[in-house]
């Protein structure tokens, strides 16, 4: 489109208008949600041929190519699918690049659906399911095997934030013939563009800070052109597309996700630093951290940190992680994240099978939302005083 070409101009800009075009639609902003099963064809042979844009609903529609045009512009991805939530998003392109007989490797720190699906769904299918240390590296070279067909990441790690080398783990499987996914939340394509550091697949439960406001479910999986035929015959094969309201309400959440990420990164850090001065506290989880050992690697590689990050209290179990989450009052106890509001939860690292580290204490997850600082501050406090009472 002339003097549409914003693939060139900054993040915010690209947020505003990526997607679709304004003049398509008699010039109203934003475009229709339309609720399709059946497209018409004029005639019995555009019928036969197929030969016009939209076919059939669950191909596409208007108002899920918007969508996935605007996530191609801030992926630099050559194709995006919109499925109907993040855990979709992870099963998808692996149901789509895995075959019986075929190994795959994932990170042991990976979001816990995730496994869960590999070590049921996946084992059931043939394909042999090998987790790995979040700290390999290049030294992934030493797990590939001649059927490793996906090496799976998740950088940040799912509730211990630690950091992967991402472009030292894509050569790695790259050279071993072995297609590259990432599941990529935490960051967003704002601060961290997984295609531009050897990923093939980058995947987001766009639930989070794209839809922002805890009442919707998507995810998107967008592909380099290398991999997009597969990804895409995947998931027509599948049939898993989204609801058109759904969509609409993801693509309107990604024209404020940039201003909204700001406020989450600033209040995060914010927190987390004045957290690794209490007392009560025995490490805090943020990349973005000094004292994070990931932090070199996050430095290097992202531009920036998103909402949610991990504190381990010093000492005791369950009473005292109970303790501290009974005492909030602003933080709701909730899974999800990346809406405006702050939530907690106490987080279990019993399914890790090669990462498991030294236990120190309760590891409390906290998503900090829009809220005024000193409030989740002092809301925090009464939770570190009550764990420290029991
Ligand atoms: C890292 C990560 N990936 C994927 C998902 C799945 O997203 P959804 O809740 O939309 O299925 C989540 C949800 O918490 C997540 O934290």
């Amino acid at each position: 489109m002339a003097g549409r070409d914003f693939d060139t101009m900054g993040i915010h800009t690209r947020l505003a208008h990526a997607g679709n075009d304004p003049r398509d639609y008699f010039g109203f902003v934003n475009p229709p949600v339309v609720h399709a099963s059946t497209v018409l064809f004029p005639d019995a042979a555009t019928m036969a041929a197929r030969s016009q844009k939209y076919t059939y609903g669950t191909r596409g529609t208007p108002t899920s190519d918007a969508l996935a045009e605007a996530i191609d512009a801030l992926e630099g991805s050559a194709g995006t699918i919109i499925v109907p939530s993040g855990l979709a998003a992870v099963t998808i392109p692996l149901l789509a690049f895995l075959s019986a007989g075929d190994h795959v490797l994932i990170v042991d720190s990976v979001y816990f659906p995730t496994r869960n699906f590999a070590n049921t769904m996946l084992a059931r299918l043939g394909i042999e399911v090998e987790y790995y240390d979040p700290h390999v590296g290049a030294g992934i070279q030493a797990l590939m095997k001649p059927n490793t067909k996906v090496v799976f990441t998740e950088s940040p790690a799912s509730n211990t934030f630690e950091m992967q080398d991402i472009p030292a783990i894509a050569k790695a499987a790259h050279a071993g013939g072995a297609v590259v996914m990432m599941d990529n939340t935490w960051a967003t394509p704002l601060y961290f563009k997984p295609l531009d550091h050897g990923v093939d697949i980058s995947i987001h439960a766009a639930t989070k800070y794209p839809a922002g406001h805890s009442d919707v479910l998507l995810g998107t999986v967008s592909a380099n052109a290398e991999c997009w035929p597969k990804l895409h015959q995947g998931f027509i094969t599948l049939g898993c597309c989204s609801g058109p309201d759904d969509v609409y309400q993801v693509l309107r959440g990604l024209r404020t996700m940039g201003v909204r990420l700001e406020r989450h990164q600033e209040s995060a850090l914010d927190i987390a630093r004045w957290l690794e001065t209490q007392s009560g506290v025995a490490r805090v989880l943020h990349p973005a951290l000094e004292s994070h050992p990931g932090h070199a690697l996050w430095k290097r590689d992202f531009c920036g940190s998103s909402g949610i990050f991990s504190v381990v209290l010093a000492g005791g179990g369950v009473k005292q992680a109970h303790a501290f989450l009974d005492a909030l009052r602003i933080f709701g106890l909730g899974y999800s994240w990346g809406g405006y509001e702050s939530l907690a939860v106490h987080v279990s690292l019993a399914d890790r099978v090669v990462a498991k580290g030294p236990y120190e204490g309760p590891i409390i997850r906290l998503q900090i939302g829009l809220e005024n600082v000193e409030d989740l501050k002092a809301d925090i406090a009464t939770g570190l005083a009550a764990a420290t009472a029991v």
